[in-house]
């Protein structure tokens, strides 16, 4: 099967996800906002959750830390075209809360058959649930704009656009993280 058909199976199945659940414990959207973006990247970027207006739009990073990360990613040369974009759950958590450990839980697998059906050799891991969810580690403000690597991917983890936005000391940081990514990208890809 190839990658087309693999990750329409997919996210099938993962839209299905909150009617799946007994006894109506469900306490996140039930709007799926699924992954987009190329599906042979070599550079695959994971977020948080989505936000309200992902909910709405039905599409990642599409609001104002859409808008920012766009930015990011244009300043160091890749489109948003060219790479894979998902987030750690995607269903939104009403009033933007961080998504629980539980749904963090029942939502890796998916996020682990997206990362192997799309294969690629950097994951940009922005914000700390992207972080720990993928490699364990905390807290993002000590790893942020490290490299590392693992079975053959490199990870490379940075804020999150919304904490740049929200506390103004971020900005820069971020800013520092995405030059760096700028740099490294060229000797690993
Ligand atoms: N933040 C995320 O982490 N993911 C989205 O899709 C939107 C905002």
């Amino acid at each position: 099967m190839g990658k087309i058909e693999r990750m329409r199976k997919l996210n099938k199945n993962y839209a299905r996800l909150p009617f799946s659940i007994k006894g109506g414990k469900w306490g996140l959207s039930k709007k799926f906002v699924k992954g987009e973006g190329n599906l042979n990247a070599d550079i695959m970027l994971i977020g948080q959750a989505p936000g309200a207006n992902e909910d709405i739009y039905g599409r990642p990073f599409v609001g104002i830390s859409g808008r920012l990360l766009d930015s990011l990613l244009a300043s160091i040369g890749i489109s948003r075209s060219e790479i894979y974009i998902t987030s750690t759950i995607q269903f939104f958590p009403p009033k933007n809360r961080a998504p629980t450990n539980k749904e963090i839980e029942l939502c890796r697998e998916y996020l682990m058959s997206q990362i192997e059906i799309i294969s690629p050799k950097l994951i940009i891991l922005v914000g700390s649930i992207a972080l720990k969810s993928i490699t364990d580690m905390s807290p993002i403000m000590e790893y942020h704009g490290t490299l590392m690597q693992s079975d053959g991917i490199f990870y490379y983890p940075t804020l999150h656009p919304a904490a740049a936005i929200r506390i103004k000391r971020n900005m820069p940081i971020i800013q520092r993280d995405f030059e760096s990514l700028g740099v490294l990208k060229d000797n690993i890809l």
